[in-house]
């Protein structure tokens, strides 16, 4: 894949730039899958996502303390994919910062600088000139962690053990223990992941400033996206070893590319949209004006952002609903509007109290569609009393035992688990699954579990894919058929018993 940022980035500007990188484990895990981007020298770039994307290890490839399987690393230009650490112009602090206990702060530091050897050029009588490598003075090894103390803010703290230290302050001494090496590149990763909120925010700062001060190149990690907000200049959002989406703070907030970002990055609402017209997008039952252009039938995920939600007495906005929640958070209150099945959480500064009904109001531009990675239906359901399964506005026949795995049902139809508990499933919350090619349709309004409409119909080169839409609660059924059908006819869906997949919502409390 190639770079995403949309930028006019010359060649020179690059410090760093990554090539189709890959990183596959011994034992198959893919921790990097191909990814490529760029850093821009004296740029501040934040790798961010949940834990186990693949943020360490795309860091430690850069370091040089791991390889990779695929793909290069080029620095200035010059491939460095196989160069030892110690080679590169580059240092890490690390989450877990490993001082040396027995040393003080002013070792701590030094240790690295009294093991470094430097060319020295000399000059003879006759004006010849030479070079020696030699160690570095205790005079320069002393001005270099000066300056690299009065850097971190631990001027007059050269002899304090640092098991004295405090969290931050043991934080700040790894940080310059790896910039008094004076690297063109620092890396950090979750540098701040062992520190208390408070202590966390001011270190943001500090670090921030310090990047300004040394005018170097930081490749930080972290899985907080306000830091990552806050501190960057570019936010590389990752996920599963694959990039999703490459851009300043203020992008990534405002045009997340895909569901992932956005709900990654802040808060989000996220509905199931389907396009109905020309920039026109209906979600919570309502058709809302947008300013994307889509396919119409498409089905989008739509994101709004809580602040972007204005309150209006019932009535006088697009879709009226109730206050469930509100909370003050200091600046705004949060509160959460109930709208049909929808749960939908608005910032305002203004109070709306529980139980009042309320209408909002969601502007065009306010309004991000994204196309959506449509792969299978999920509904939320509930099993009945019959031990079938009601989601979709209807009811199917459906193996509950696939809730406890090695259950079965006894003849009054309690659920036995493998431990020879009894379990009544009556009105227990599930989780719905059913495959794209598990649907079928027939136009016997008996033979299947609900009833409804086809909406739309797109001819997906070899196949159609067809969407039931039902009356009460417009749920969507999307499933692939190679039969030719009429939009609009009326239809019933029918599931496969087998090919319901049911998941508990949450454990039964018992
Ligand atoms: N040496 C290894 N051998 C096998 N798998 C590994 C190895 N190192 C990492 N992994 C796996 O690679 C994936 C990515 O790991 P990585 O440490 O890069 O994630 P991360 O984004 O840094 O996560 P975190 O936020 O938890 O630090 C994980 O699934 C991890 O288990
Ligand atoms: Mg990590």
């Amino acid at each position: 894949m190639a770079d995403q940022r949309k930028d006019n980035t010359v060649k020179k500007d690059k410090i760093i730039e990554i090539v189709n990188l890959t990183r596959e484990f011994e034992d198959g895990v893919v921790a990097v899958d191909d990814i490529s981007f760029y850093v821009r020298k004296g740029e501040f770039i934040t790798f961010l996502g949940p834990s186990g994307c693949g943020k360490t290890t795309t860091l430690r490839m850069i370091a040089g303390f791991d390889k990779p399987t695929k793909g290069k690393i080029l620095l200035n230009g010059e491939d460095i994919s196989y160069l030892p650490p110690n080679k590169r112009p580059i240092n890490t602090v690390f989450q877990r910062y490993a001082l040396f206990p027995h040393l003080n702060v002013y070792d701590n530091i030094a240790f690295g600088l009294k093991l470094k050897k430097v060319k020295v050029t000399y000059e003879d009588k006759e004006g010849k000139r030479f070079e020696k490598i030699e160690k570095l003075s205790k005079a320069e090894i002393s001005s270099k962690v000066e300056k690299a103390l009065k850097m971190v803010d631990l001027e007059g703290f050269e002899k304090r053990s640092v098991s004295t230290l405090s969290g931050g302050q043991q934080q700040r001494v790894a940080i310059a223990r790896a910039i008094v090496n004076e690297p063109k590149i620092l890396l950090l990763d979750e540098p701040l992941g062992a520190l208390d909120l408070k202590m966390r925010k001011d270190m943001q700062l500090e670090l921030k400033e310090m990047h300004k001060k040394l005018g170097i190149t930081f490749i930080y990690v972290t899985h907080d996206q306000e830091e990552a907000l806050t501190m960057s200049d570019t936010i590389v959002v990752m996920k599963d070893g694959v990039i999703q989406q490459i851009g300043t703070p203020t992008d990534i907030y405002n045009e997340p590319k895909n569901s992932f970002v956005a709900d990654f990055i802040g808060e989000s609402n996220i509905f199931s949209g389907t396009i109905v017209g020309d920039k026109k997008v209906r979600f919570i039952n309502h058709n809302f004006d947008c300013v994307d252009e889509f396919k119409i039938n498409e089905k989008v995920d739509v994101v709004v952002r809580p602040e972007d939600v204005t309150l209006l007495d019932a009535g006088e906005g697009q879709v009226d609903g109730k206050i469930i929640s509100s909370i003050f958070k200091g600046v705004h209150y949060e509160m959460v509007m109930r709208v049909g099945k929808a749960e939908i959480v608005i910032q305002d500064t203004i109070e709306r109290k529980v139980g009042e009904t309320v209408s909002l109001l969601i502007k065009p531009n306010d309004i991000h569609i994204m196309a959506k990675e449509f792969s299978s239906n999920k509904y939320d359901g509930y099993i009945t009393k019959r031990n079938t399964v009601c989601f979709g506005d209807g009811e199917f026949e459906c193996d509950v035992t696939q809730l406890y795995p090695g259950s079965i049902l006894d003849e009054e139809g309690y659920l036995i688990t493998a431990e020879g508990e009894r379990i009544d499933l009556t009105d227990v919350d599930v989780e719905v699954e059913v495959g794209l090619k598990d649907i079928e349709i027939s136009d016997d309004a008996d033979k299947g579990g609900a009833i409804g409409n086809i909406v739309s119909m797109i001819y997906k080169v070899d196949h159609y894919q067809l969407i039931v839409r039902t009356d009460e609660n417009e749920e969507d059924f999307v499933f692939d058929t190679e039969d030719t059908w009429n939009e609009n006819d009326r239809v019933s869906v029918i599931i496969p018993k087998e090919k319901i997949k049911l998941s508990l919502k949450q454990e039964i409390k018992r």
